[in-house]
């Protein structure tokens, strides 16, 4: 290693941050670290140009390496994660052995000095890093290693998720994901909107689709119970009936002595004796109560005997709760994991999935449409501004997604009623268009449809509105005609049903119609009803599927790449 300077840590940290458009000549430190961000480099207007001379230590993983020069000097393309960029970073033989560094998928944390490339004026590169200590390596044997530096496909990548996130394709979506979900965070917290923490495991199916995931230990106690019976055998009825008799007798010796006037210690001694026998005919009860498999009553399940006391399942939406915040605090916001037990195989399905839901009070389904765009927008504009780069990279998967970004975040959204949609798609397949799905009211729009709508008829994000009530949920407010109710869902190009969302019943007789109308028990939401019970109000809100908020911003292809640990019927790897 070479020892020619030393740089010690405290010389290494320095001010300003480059992407934020400054051109400082130096770096700024990584905050909780010893090193400095890849990005505070790269990421300036000069490309990095201006810090030539700068002393810095880096970390990161070689994307490629190769040895050059005979052996003399190796270039290393080291990446952190702040950016999609790599830094070029040049190690000499003298400092080093380079073999071990060059693999891809080596860790290296490197001291060095800042310089200017012998071609930097011609070549991207503006800057690169002239290595004089090697501090860390975390070595890799180039044939194990299951992520070569040949170009992978983010389904082979599937099967790593450990790995992943050290491509550049997993990496620049992990970045996007983030800086969405600060937006979403600054959108509504600028918009005076209060973010409330829904529950994961709940007692409620808000959407009454039945497609939850049941949270219960029933089934861990039933293994542990029948392990126990095999192990030790449950008590037979003569068991009990020794049992019984053995305290009758503790009992007759104890009346004996007392009867005999016997000192206070033998009946106390006694009395010990007994209630020990009480104690073992208490358990043997118990023990021979134990029988294998699940608990029943009358014929069904015993949830009492379950962990809640009563059934209990995975959130498939955090509404109906936000909804009692909304009702106190009038704007509010979740934004949780969700998740729905739906055998889809589709690329735009997973099991686990995260939603933003926003709930508004004294506010309709027009206020509520224009939340939804002005906050797709605002996402929009973000990424434009924010992860530019991240963009650039990704349009290795779609072209346009940049040009799609600009005219989201520029164009005001389509919007018709339901009866207007299932009018122009009659008209498509009056012309010719061919669906696999029939065409008309009252059908819940397929994928198809929807997509052909925004796709093809609109060429940009669409709003539907007023859809039939016989094919949505319970609680969104009947319209005058009785026939819809005040719902709607945005459409993006892409993706398809990117929000869904409504006008929620206010009124008290209503809603309680339409609980029953739709079959579903009045017991389990009477606190929901209760809120129209008691000092009820207007609201509205919607609930955007936040990894179809990354599929349309990027396009990508499938939902189980935009999410770091996906999951769906069949996998839930780590
Ligand atoms: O339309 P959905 O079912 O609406 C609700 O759950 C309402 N309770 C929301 C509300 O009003 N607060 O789901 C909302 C969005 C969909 O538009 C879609 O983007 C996404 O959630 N979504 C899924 N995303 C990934 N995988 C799945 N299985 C999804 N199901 C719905
Ligand atoms: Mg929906």
């Amino acid at each position: 290693m070479g020892d020619e300077i030393s740089l010690p840590v405290d010389k290494l940290a320095a001010v300003s941050l480059g992407n934020d458009g400054s051109s400082s000549s130096t770096v700024k430190k990584a905050e909780f670290s010893d090193r400095v961000l890849i990005r505070s480099i790269l990421s300036r207007p000069d490309g990095g140009a201006g810090l030539a001379g700068e002393k810095v230590r880096i970390g990161g993983w070689v994307k490629t390496g190769r040895e050059q020069g005979k052996g003399t000097f190796a270039f290393l393309a080291v990446n952190d994660g702040s950016c999609p960029a790599n830094l070029q970073v040049k190690v000499d033989s003298s400092v080093s052995d380079l073999a071990p560094l060059v693999a891809t998928g080596t860790c290296v944390v490197v001291d060095g000095v800042l310089k200017i490339p012998p071609d930097g004026k011609d070549t991207k590169q503006k800057i690169e890093l002239s290595v004089v200590e090697v501090i860390h390596v975390g070595t890799v044997d180039p044939a194990k290693y299951p992520l070569p530096k040949t170009k992978l496909t983010l389904e082979f990548l599937r099967d790593y998720l450990h790995l992943r996130s050290r491509t550049n394709s997993i990496s620049a979506v992990a970045r996007i994901r983030n800086a969405l979900a600060f937006a979403t965070h600054c959108f509504f917290q600028e918009h005076s909107f209060l973010y409330i923490h829904t529950p994961i495991i709940t007692t409620s199916d808000c959407e009454g689709g039945g497609e939850m995931f049941q949270v219960t230990t029933l089934i861990n106690e039933i293994e542990r119970v029948e392990k126990e019976l095999i192990e030790n055998p449950p008590p037979t009825e003569a068991d009990v009936e020794a049992a019984k008799l053995f305290v009758k007798e503790k009992g007759e010796a104890v009346a004996t002595l007392k009867a005999a006037k016997a000192t206070k210690q033998e009946i106390t001694a006694s009395v010990v004796l007994l209630n020990k026998a009480k104690e073992t005919l208490a358990m043997v009860e118990e023990r021979s109560k134990l029988k294998p498999g699940i608990p029943k009553k009358d014929g069904k399940i015993d949830y009492s005997r379950d962990f809640f006391g009563r059934q209990a399942f995975l959130t498939v939406s955090g509404q109906l709760q936000v909804e009692t915040y909304a009702c106190a605090l009038s704007s509010v916001y979740t934004f949780g994991p969700t998740f729905r037990a739906e055998n889809s195989h589709t690329s735009r399905h997973l099991a686990e999935f995260w939603m933003v839901e926003p709930e508004l009070a004294f506010a309709d389904l027009e206020d509520d449409m224009n939340c939804a765009e002005a906050y797709v927008k605002y996402m929009c504009k973000w990424l434009l501004e924010k992860c530019y780069d991240d963009m650039e990279l990704i349009k290795n998967f779609d072209k346009e997604c940049i040009d799609r970004l600009k005219l989201v975040a520029s164009t005001p959204f389509g919007r018709v009623t339901y009866t207007e949609a299932i009018k122009l798609l009659e008209e498509a397949v009056s012309k010719g268009k061919e669906f696999e799905n029939k065409v008309e009211w009252g059908i819940d729009l397929a994928s198809e449809h929807e997509r052909y709508l925004t796709e093809v008829i609109f060429k940009k994000p669409l709003i539907v509105f007023n859809y039939p009530k016989g094919i949505k949920a319970f609680y969104m407010r009947l319209n005058d005609d009785k026939k819809t109710v005040a719902a709607m869902d945005v459409l993006v190009p892409k993706v398809g049903e990117l929000i869904g969302g409504s006008q929620r019943e206010e009124r008290y007789d209503v809603i309680k119609e339409r609980i029953e109308e739709m079959g579903l028990p009045l017991e389990p939401y009477e606190w929901y009803v209760d809120l129209r019970r008691y000092g009820t109000v207007k609201h509205s809100g919607f609930g955007l599927g936040f990894e179809r908020m990354i599929l349309f911003a990027t396009g990508i292809d499938n939902i189980r790449d935009v999410i770091p640990f996906p999951r769906y019927p069949g996998r839930a790897d780590l």
